[in-house]
C-alpha cells in the first residue's frame, strides 16, 4: 500500500514538474522528476557494479559513452570523480512487465541505476545513455540535468521485423539496426529470412538453399547470392543478446517457399501464374523430414527457442495441390474437405516438430484457425482488415502480438505526398498513427488483455532497395513504435510533447548519417527514390 502511495505521489509531483523542463527520453518514462542539481560526467567518472553479473552491462555502458560522447570513463576511483552505480536489488517479482522496470536517481556526485533484473538495469542505462547523448559535450565534460526516474514497460514484447528476402542488407546494417532498437528499448528482432525472392540462411545439410536460393532479390532476380553464414548468424544473435534483444527467425511455410524450391525443386508443391513454385508439397513425407532438418539447424542457431513458421497467404499458390497424387491420397486418407484443411494439417505437423525441439511456434494470423497447444503458440495479427482474427487468436487462448498493417507495416508511406511505398486505398501509416496505437477500441476483457504480449512493426522491403530507403521508412517511426509499446494506453501519451522530444532525436539521426523522414519539416528531406527498373 505504501509503495502504491509513494509511486502515485511521485507521479503527481512529476506531472507538476513537467510544466518546466521536459525529460527528453523516448519512450517517455512513467515518472520523471527534475531536481536543481547537475551531474558531471567526464574521464574521472567511475562505473561501480553491485554484482559481478553486471560486468557486461557496465562494459556496454562505457563503450557506448566512448563511441557516442568520445569519453573514456575512469578505471580507478579518483578523489573528486563522480560515480555511476549499477545496482541489482533483491526485489524479485514474477510479473514480467515489472521485472523490466528500473529507477534512476541522479544527484550532484552520484547516479544510481537500480533494478531487480539485468534486463531492467539495461533499460535503466539505456535511458541514461539517451540523456548523455542528448547533452552538450564541452571538451570532454557533460553537465547532466539530474532526474529521478521510475519506469517500467507496458508490454514485454516490443518487436521489429525485417524482411531480408526481398532486399538483403548485411551484418553491419543489422548491427546498426540492433543498436537503434536497444536505444529505444525494443527487445524482439523478428528476422524474415526466407520468402519468394531469396533464401538468406546457410543450412549445412542443404547448401543449395543459400547458394542457389540466395540468388536474386525483389529488384533483380539474377543478383549474386546473398545470405548469412551460420557464423554470422551466431554473431548477430550474440550482438543482440548483449543488448537484451531476442532474435526470432522466420522460415516461412508452406507458402512463400519459392526460393527454397528453386534450390530443391523435389519438395515443391507448385504455385500459380502470379506466384510460381510458391509452396512446399504437403503430400510428400520427405517434405516433412527435409523441413525438420532445416528447423533443427535453425533451432541450434537461435537460443530464443522460438521459430516463426509463417503460414500466411498459402492460397496465393496452392492451386496445383489437388493435381498432386500424394496430396490427393492425403486428402482421401484424412477425409479433408478442402485445401485449407491440408494447409492446417501441414502447420499442425510442423508445429509438433517444433514443440519436440522445445521451441515455441510463432505464426501469422491465418494460423489462428489451427488447434495448437496454447502455451506454446504465439499468433501475430497482421490483417488490419480482419480484426476478427485478432479476437479469435485470443479466444483460443493464444498469446498474441498486434502488428496490423495499418499502422505497423513500415513499407506503407508515412506522408500523403509519398509515392514509393504502399497505401491501402487512401490509408497509410503516419508517425502519429504509429504513436497513437492502442487497443482501447477493442474493449478487451482482462482475460484477453493478458494474452496480448505486445506490439511489433514489420519492415517489408519490396520498396527498400537500399539503406537510404530503409532508413527513411524506419526513422522516425521507430521512435513512435517505442513509445506505443512502452506505454500501452493513449491516455498516458501526448503526441505534441512527443514531437518536441523527437526534435532532439532527429539531431541524433542526422549525426549518425541516417536519411530520415522529418515529420516536423516534411519538405526538408525528400523521399528517396529506388533505382529505376
Ligand atoms: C504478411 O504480410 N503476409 C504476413
Amino acid at each position: 500500500m505504501m509503495k502504491v502511495f509513494s509511486l502515485s505521489f511521485f507521479i503527481l509531483v512529476s506531472l507538476l514538474g513537467a510544466a518546466q523542463k521536459k525529460c527528453p527520453i523516448i519512450p517517455h518514462p512513467i515518472a520523471a522528476n527534475l531536481s536543481k542539481d547537475q551531474f558531471k560526467l567526464d574521464r574521472y567518472s567511475l562505473v561501480k557494479i553491485s554484482d559481478p553479473k553486471l560486468t557486461g552491462i557496465a562494459n556496454y555502458f562505457k563503450a557506448e559513452i566512448k563511441k557516442n560522447a568520445s569519453i573514456s570513463l575512469a578505471s580507478q576511483p579518483s578523489k573528486n570523480g563522480s560515480v555511476v552505480s549499477l545496482v541489482l536489488t533483491g526485489d524479485k517479482t514474477q510479473n514480467s512487465s515489472i521485472t523490466e522496470g528500473y529507477s534512476i536517481d541522479m544527484s550532484k556526485g552520484t547516479i544510481m541505476v537500480a533494478a531487480s533484473t539485468e534486463a531492467g538495469l539495461f533499460n535503466g542505462i539505456t535511458s541514461l545513455l539517451q540523456l548523455i547523448r542528448l547533452s552538450e559535450n564541452k571538451g570532454g565534460t557533460l553537465m547532466l540535468d539530474c532526474w529521478q526516474i521510475k519506469d517500467a514497460p507496458g508490454y514485454g514484447w516490443r518487436g521489429l521485423m525485417l524482411d531480408e528476402s526481398r532486399h538483403f542488407f548485411g551484418l553491419e546494417k543489422l548491427k546498426s539496426l540492433i543498436d537503434w532498437m536497444a536505444f529505444y528499448k525494443l527487445n524482439r528482432f523478428h528476422w524474415h529470412l526466407t520468402d519468394e525472392p531469396g533464401w538468406r540462411m546457410e543450412v549445412k545439410k542443404y547448401p543449395k538453399l543459400a547458394t542457389i536460393g540466395g540468388i536474386g532479390n525483389f529488384s533483380d532476380s539474377t543478383a549474386p547470392a546473398r545470405y548469412y553464414t551460420q557464423d554470422q548468424i551466431r554473431a548477430l544473435v550474440a550482438y543482440a543478446a548483449d543488448r537484451f534483444i531476442t532474435v526470432i527467425p522466420e522460415i516461412d511455410m508452406p507458402g512463400h517457399a519459392t526460393a527454397a524450391n528453386k534450390a530443391y525443386p523435389e519438395f515443391s508443391g507448385g504455385g500459380s501464374k502470379a506466384h510460381p513454385e510458391f509452396t512446399f508439397n504437403p503430400g510428400k513425407e520427405a517434405t516433412y523430414s527435409y523441413l525438420t532438418d532445416i528447423l533443427k539447424e535453425t533451432a541450434s542457431l537461435f537460443p530464443s527457442s522460438m521459430i516463426h513458421l509463417g503460414g500466411d497467404e498459402v492460397n496465393f499458390g496452392n492451386q496445383q495441390w489437388p493435381l498432386i497424387p500424394a496430396v490427393k491420397s492425403l486428402m482421401a486418407e484424412k477425409k479433408m474437405k478442402d485445401l485449407r484443411e491440408v494447409e492446417l494439417y501441414f502447420m499442425q505437423r510442423m508445429a509438433d516438430t517444433l514443440y519436440k525441439m522445445n521451441n515455441k511456434l510463432l505464426a501469422w494470423d491465418e494460423m489462428a484457425d489451427v488447434e495448437l497447444p496454447r502455451d506454446k503458440t504465439i499468433i501475430m495479427w497482421w490483417r488490419h482488415d480482419k480484426p476478427e482474427q485478432f479476437i479469435k487468436a485470443m479466444e483460443k487462448g493464444y498469446t498474441t502480438i498486434a502488428c496490423p498493417r495499418i499502422p505497423f507495416y513500415f513499407d506503407f508511406v508515412q506522408d500523403s505526398s509519398h509515392q514509393q511505398g504502399r497505401k491501402w486505398q487512401k490509408a497509410f501509416a503516419p508517425l502519429e498513427s504509429v504513436y497513437a496505437f492502442d487497443l482501447s477500441k477493442f474493449n478487451l476483457t482482462p482475460d484477453k488483455q493478458k494474452l496480448v504480449a505486445g506490439i511489433q512493426a514489420n519492415i517489408w522491403t519490396e520498396t527498400m532497395q537500399n539503406e537510404k530507403r530503409l532508413d527513411y521508412m524506419l526513422f522516425p517511426r521507430i521512435a513512435g513504435l517505442a513509445e506505443a509499446s512502452w506505454r500501452t494506453s493513449n491516455t498516458t501519451k501526448d503526441y505534441g510533447l512527443f514531437k518536441q522530444r523527437l526534435q532532439e532525436h532527429l539531431g541524433l539521426y542526422a549525426s549518425a548519417g541516417l536519411y530520415y523522414f522529418d515529420p516536423i519539416a516534411p519538405a526538408s528531406k525528400l523521399e528517396p527514390r529506388g533505382p529505376k527498373k
